[in-house]
């Protein structure tokens, strides 16, 4: 009994710990002892099951053998999450996020396939209980498949032409009208049969995860990646119920009610609607808007008459992007906004919500290097200030500086809010080639008359004009 309150008391506290350590990931500066301590609690939530739920108190026959495959497998998963955080790359994150998110939801999944057999061996399932199971199995076998699927394309092992089918909508529209009345026939008029027809919808599933994800890609991957989160969540919150258990409900609620913010946060900086992103015409690999780009002309300018535009600028404003992040070079991007600063140039960054692969990416990059929090705008604000700059200096970025999104009505990304830089007096882009960006579509911005193109890696390139600023 004193085991019971023991444990109670210890899932308040890892729940306290999520929610203090959720409220601290909201700020660069206490992100990471937020994310510690949330890891702690979830440390003793993992530990008090273990040691103090009655379940693991009572394990019956073959005590033994069940508790060393227990032990066996948080030795297994605790190594190979471990090993894995350890080893990745920060450009690598998303796709990290996206397999382990895949693999929280496939986990739920199992349960509720555990509980329905258990259900139909052991009880009578009633129709609530029965619901509740399947609702578990079938967002749990979205969430993973869609989530694998999403890893692939973001490490690029997929490419979203090869997968997606004709009027592939139609397609997930069927899977889920299937799906839906096999729900409803398990719950009100399988009888016996229910736990078989459970598995097959299992299958279905993992099928309609697959299916779901196909479509979508190119600029709307951060949208379906916070769907599968807060789907994850949902399923983790539901099991939770399956299994009276408060840590799991709300550790669940948390995860997905921050992915359903997150969504809508995602959308709205793309403006697009959620259905429009699920259902619509998706920002998948561009076929339309492309032009050529032996007919244009593309300005370069060499590093030192870079270095003198930007020194004897009145104010800069730096549009970081995903190559910042690819060439690691925020440290010595800070080292160039310093040594602006001290020649009394006024150095902003303006930030875009989808830029890098991560929300927030770019955030978190720039709080590595220590440019201060105050000196970061976000879009609305920073395409105010953008009007005002001497010069625009987009390192790395491509997509969410693209104008297409604004005048070319059969671009993927038309109707994307996107970073003005060329109402900047001068733009300078920095990049290794006239490759495209995420959303595979060409960028206009490098033929602009005020553009010029710094090609090189960002890093190297960076020192590079931070040298010559010296110099100067
Ligand atoms: P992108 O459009 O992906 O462009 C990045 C650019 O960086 C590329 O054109 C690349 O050109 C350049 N680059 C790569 N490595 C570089 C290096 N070492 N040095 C210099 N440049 C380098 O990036 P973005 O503008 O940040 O836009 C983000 C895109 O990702 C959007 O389409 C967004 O929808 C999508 N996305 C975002 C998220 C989230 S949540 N943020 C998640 C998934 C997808 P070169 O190869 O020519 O150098």
């Amino acid at each position: 009994m004193l085991s019971i309150y023991t444990l109670d008391l210890i899932y308040f506290l890892a729940a306290l710990t999520f929610v203090i350590g959720l409220k601290m990931l909201s700020h660069p500066d206490s992100a990471r002892r937020g994310n510690q301590l949330a890891a702690v609690g979830m440390g003793i939530a993992v530990l008090g099951t273990l040691f103090l739920h009655p379940s693991a108190l009572k394990l019956g026959e073959a005590r033994t053998m069940k508790l060393g495959l227990i032990y066996a497998a948080l030795a297994i998963g605790g190594w190979a999450g471990w090993a894995s955080a350890y080893r990745v790359k920060m450009t690598a994150m998303p796709q990290m996020v996206s397999l382990f998110n895949g693999l929280g939801g496939g986990c739920a999944a199992l349960l509720a396939i555990a509980e329905l057999k258990s259900l139909y061996v052991h009880h009578y399932p009633t129709p609530t209980g029965l619901l509740l199971v399947l609702f578990t199995m079938f967002f749990g076998a979205v969430s993973l498949t869609g989530s694998l699927l999403a890893y692939a394309k973001l490490e690029d092992l997929v490419k979203d032409s090869a997968i997606t089918l004709p009027r592939h909508t139609i397609v997930n529209l069927a899977l889920l009208v299937v799906i839906l009345s096999l729900i409803g026939y398990i719950v009100w008029g399988a009888g016996t049969t229910g736990l078989m027809l459970g598995m097959v919808l299992f299958g279905i599933a993992l099928v309609y995860g697959f299916s779901f994800v196909a479509p979508i890609g190119g600029a709307d991957m951060p949208v379906v990646i916070s769907v599968l989160n807060s789907c994850t969540g949902l399923t983790a919150a539901a099991a939770g119920i399956i299994y009276d258990n408060l840590i799991m409900l709300v550790g669940g609620i948390l995860v997905g009610a921050s992915g359903s913010i997150l969504t809508i946060l995602m959308c709205k900086a793309m403006n697009r609607s959620l259905s429009n992103v699920l259902i619509g015409s998706f920002g998948a690999a561009a076929t339309g808007g492309a032009k050529a780009v032996g007919d244009q002309v593309v300005k370069e300018v060499s590093v030192s008459d870079a270095a003198v535009l930007l020194n004897y600028s009145k104010s800069v404003v730096i549009v970081p992007g995903y190559g910042l992040a690819v060439a690691q070079a925020q440290k010595i991007c800070k080292e160039l906004d310093d040594l602006l600063d001290s020649n009394g140039v006024e150095v902003r960054y303006a930030i875009h919500p989808v830029a890098g692969r991560m929300p927030g990416h770019m955030n978190v990059l720039l709080a590595e290097a220590d440019v201060p929090y105050t000196k970061l705008y976000d879009l609305e604000e920073a395409n105010d200030f953008i009007k005002k700059a001497d010069v625009a200096i987009v390192i790395g970025a491509n997509d969410v500086v693209n104008p297409a999104a604004l005048s070319d009505p059969s671009s993927p990304i038309y109707g994307m809010p996107v970073l003005e830089v060329w109402e900047a007096q001068n733009v300078i882009v920095m990049k290794r080639s006239m490759k495209s960006g995420y959303a595979g579509i060409e960028n206009d911005l490098f033929f602009h008359a005020r553009t010029k193109m710094l090609f090189g890696d960002a890093k190297d390139t960076l020192q590079k004009l931070v040298s010559e600023v010296k110099a100067l």
